[in-house]
């Protein structure tokens, strides 16, 4: 097994609040990894640290071989919010985080380029010209997966991103998400608080306990994509699943 990620007795506290004693976790490359967890158990602060937007009381971070201070160029968000710019259309958001990550070292041709390449791989290629206001929230987060691809990262770490979506955007980006990992080969790291999104999504579940923060159990998803969530397989995983979380038929993680 290639790991791209790795943590190793990975320790944080925030004060006299512990977020996790020795945690260990790792990510094979060219995986689609989701992690589930309850409200404040620390995922997104997991993302943080595999991205080096937060430094480890003790432990290692590991990311493409090297310490993840090192392998921050790897690496690209997408957050629950888009996080646009309002003034620059949806081309000129995707060469923004170009010119953010290159300067002037990619020509302002190829940023154009790029981005026009990647609006059309999310379905946006006839609305690159479209101001964040004109665009409906599900284009605007396919802005926002557009952005963080163009700057070429094998991973792209993403934290809730269609949670914010209507339940049919939702959907739609789900399949959409998919097909666009298949067709990048990215490593995708997925923070997502539904278990049924997971059991879509993942080649494997990441389960999280409350804090202090252990892994509670890593739940396999073997069955091709798009996945029938009546099968036996995903009926048994989604059991486990909220064995491991504790919540009732049909709820969400409370949040
Ligand atoms: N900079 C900080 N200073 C103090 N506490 C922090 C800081 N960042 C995060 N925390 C705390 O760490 C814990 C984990 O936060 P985190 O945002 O990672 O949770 P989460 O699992 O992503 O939650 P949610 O599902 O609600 O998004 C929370 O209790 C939070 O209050
Ligand atoms: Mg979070």
């Amino acid at each position: 097994m290639n790991e791209i990620i790795a943590l190793e007795n990975v320790s944080i506290a925030f004060g006299p609040e512990v977020i996790y004693d020795r945690l260990s976790f790792s990510v094979v490359d060219g995986e689609f990894l989701c992690i589930l967890g309850p409200s404040g158990c620390g995922k997104s602060t997991l993302l943080r640290v595999v991205g080096d937007l937060l430094g480890v009381d003790t432990g290692s971070v590991m990311v493409a071989g090297a310490p993840a201070a090192e392998s921050w160029q790897e690496i690209a968000y997408v957050f629950q919010s888009p996080r646009l710019l309002p003034w620059r259309n949806a081309e000129e958001n995707v060469i923004l985080g170009q010119q953010l990550r290159f300067g002037s070292k990619r020509s302002r041709a190829d940023m154009r380029e790029k981005a026009a390449a990647l609006l059309d791989l999310v379905g946006l290629g006839r609305d690159t010209h479209k101001s964040p206001a004109m665009l409906s929230g599900g284009e605007r987060q396919r802005v926002s997966i557009a952005r963080a691809l163009a700057v070429d990262p094998r991973i792209v770490l993403m934290d809730e991103p269609f949670s914010a979506l209507d339940v049919h955007t939702r959907r739609r980006m789900r399949t959409e998400i998919i097909e666009i990992w298949k067709k990048t080969g990215k490593t995708i790291v997925f923070v997502t608080h539904e278990i049924d999104e997971a059991l879509e999504l993942g080649d494997r579940i990441v389960v999280l306990s409350a804090k202090p923060t252990r892994m509670l159990e890593t739940v396999e998803i073997k069955t091709a994509r798009p996945r029938n969530p009546n099968s036996a397989e995903l009926q048994a995983a989604r059991s486990r699943l909220k064995h491991l979380l504790g919540v009732t038929d049909g709820e969400a993680i409370a949040s």
